[in-house]
């Protein structure tokens, strides 16, 4: 999968705004500072997975990773959880205001779909993908996801609650990567096993970040550790414990693995990924 960040990078770098204005500046800044690009590889995995064309399929990639960049910056907000350290540098917020943070965040959104439109695919699969990327992100998705991750700070919730938390706030642009790789290359009929490869990933990437949050540095993390504690988040890993969470984390990937043989190609690089994943350490 490592083959495919130099791609984005450099696709990322095209679609960005070249302007010397303080938010395209805050735009760049966020999106170019590292980060794993996660979600852009697996849309170009699903894509090369089910045969289809990575370079068609590029605009989407790059349009989820602005729209996960948008959801750090506005993450990191002092109203939300209030984190003066990401990818390794200051926050968008302390880097350049509050104020052109947040229209950083709204910018990248907007450029987001103006990229994805930009997919030489049939229209009805870019209608299609589009949609997956809208519904994924909004209040029914990621968004969804942040206002109960917020409504439950101070909380003491079920762990039932938490997970279906995880699966909007960050399961769901997971989710979106993984299905709009399949429908890109017009694999409409390989959604269903994207989707359940997607939740696993994306569950357990969540617990992971918990996992992080408590047992890693900053440096390594490029971004603070103690976070959940200090906004008295109810995490997987505080009510199930390290040990659980780590077992929970490694029969999700086991389970990611397995539904990959429904599709009739070489899934060696993304049962890779999913250990990966599961021993990432930032
Ligand atoms: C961080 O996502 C936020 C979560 C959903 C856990 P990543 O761990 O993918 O962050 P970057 O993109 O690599 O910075
Ligand atoms: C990430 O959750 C969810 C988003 C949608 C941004 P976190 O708040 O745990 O992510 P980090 O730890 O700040 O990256
Ligand atoms: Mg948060
Ligand atoms: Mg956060
Ligand atoms: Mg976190």
């Amino acid at each position: 999968m490592d083959k495919y960040i130099d791609l984005i990078n450099r696709a990322l770098d095209s679609y960005l705004p070249d302007s010397d204005d303080i938010v395209s500046q805050a735009m760049r800044y966020s999106v170019e500072n590292g980060g794993k690009r996660v979600r852009p590889a697996l849309l170009l995995a699903f894509c090369e997975l089910c045969s289809g064309d990575i370079n068609k399929a590029m605009p989407l990639a790059c349009a989820l990773e602005m729209i996960h960049t948008y959801s750090l910056i506005h993450d990191d907000l002092p109203c939300m959880d209030n984190d003066d350290f990401r990818r390794g540098k200051p926050s968008c917020h302390i880097k350049y205001g509050y104020e052109y943070a947040l229209l950083a965040g709204d910018a990248l959104l907007t450029l987001a779909f103006e990229t994805a439109l930009k997919a030489e695919l049939p229209a009805d699969l870019l209608v299609k993908a589009t949609k997956e990327l809208a519904v994924a992100s909004g209040w029914a998705g990621m968004v969804g996801g942040q206002v109960i991750d917020l409504q439950n700070e101070g909380k003491k919730v079920q762990v039932e609650d938490v997970v279906k938390m995880y699966n909007l706030k960050t399961g769901e642009l997971i989710r979106a990567a993984c299905v709009i790789g399949c429908i890109s290359a017009g694999a409409l009929s390989k959604i269903p096993y994207a989707t359940v490869y997607a939740h696993n990933i994306g569950l357990s990437f969540q617990i992971v970040d918990d996992i992080l949050d408590v047992t890693s540095d900053s440096q390594t993390l490029g971004k603070p550790v103690g976070s959940d504690e200090e906004n008295e988040k109810c995490t997987y890993v505080s009510l199930k414990g390290l040990e659980e969470s780590k077992r929970v984390v490694s029969v999700l990937t086991e389970e990611a693995k397995a539904v990959l043989d429904n599709f009739n190609a070489d899934t060696t690089a993304l049962k890779k990924f999913a250990d990966k994943m599961e021993n990432r350490k930032n």
